[in-house]
């Protein structure tokens, strides 16, 4: 009589047969451990970036660019009144200097100026007097060179100058840059 060893009750290659599921499930095992890794750093860059994204994005959309006119249509030392829809009122002027430009269809930015037209001093109206290359605030005779410095009045006694706001030309286009957050606000 041949005992046959004790838990070899299969035979031969039975143990083998039985060891490659096995093998399987462990790789299976593996493979999906790495990826709930892989899944979890993903979704945590994937928030990291999300975050930081809507932050940009909110930082960006503070501010907007408003239509304001042809660029072309303002000749040299003209200046146009701008209000935006949230009501901030800018005079925007095309410098003097810009007067060889006139004729091309190419002119930039930096021949414009765009000044807030409320004055800093107590918020009455600034106009721009061509005539005399200055604006003028006719409630307490406030006045302003022409890149908005004050020059005389309770605004140069306050070293109060008007604000300014940035402005591009697309496509001869004038735009002017305006907060998004200030709906109601004069600046
Ligand atoms: S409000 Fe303009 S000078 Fe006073």
């Amino acid at each position: 009589m041949v005992l046959e060893p004790e838990g070899n009750t299969r035979g031969p290659g039975a143990g083998g047969a039985g060891d490659a599921p096995s093998q399987e499930r462990r790789s299976l095992l593996a493979a999906g451990s790495t990826a709930i890794m892989a899944g979890g750093m993903i979704g945590g860059y994937g928030t990291f970036f999300a975050m930081a994204g809507r932050y940009l994005y909110s930082s960006a959309a503070d501010r907007t660019w408003l239509f304001v006119a042809d660029a072309n249509g303002i000749a040299p030392g003209e200046s146009i009144p701008f209000e935006s829809p949230s009501g901030i009122r800018v005079t925007i002027t095309r410098k003097a200097e810009s007067a060889t430009s006139t004729e091309s269809t190419d002119v930039q930015a930096e021949s414009f100026l765009a000044l807030s037209s409320v004055c800093p001093h107590l918020g009455c109206r600034v106009h721009w007097e061509q005539q005399n290359n200055r604006y003028f605030c006719p409630c307490h005779n406030g006045v302003f060179d022409p890149d908005g410095n004050p020059v005389s009045g309770p605004p140069k006694a306050g070293g109060q100058r008007l604000p300014r706001y940035a402005l591009q030309i697309v496509d001869g286009a004038l735009y002017i840059e305006m907060p998004t957050q200030s709906v109601g606000q004069q600046s």
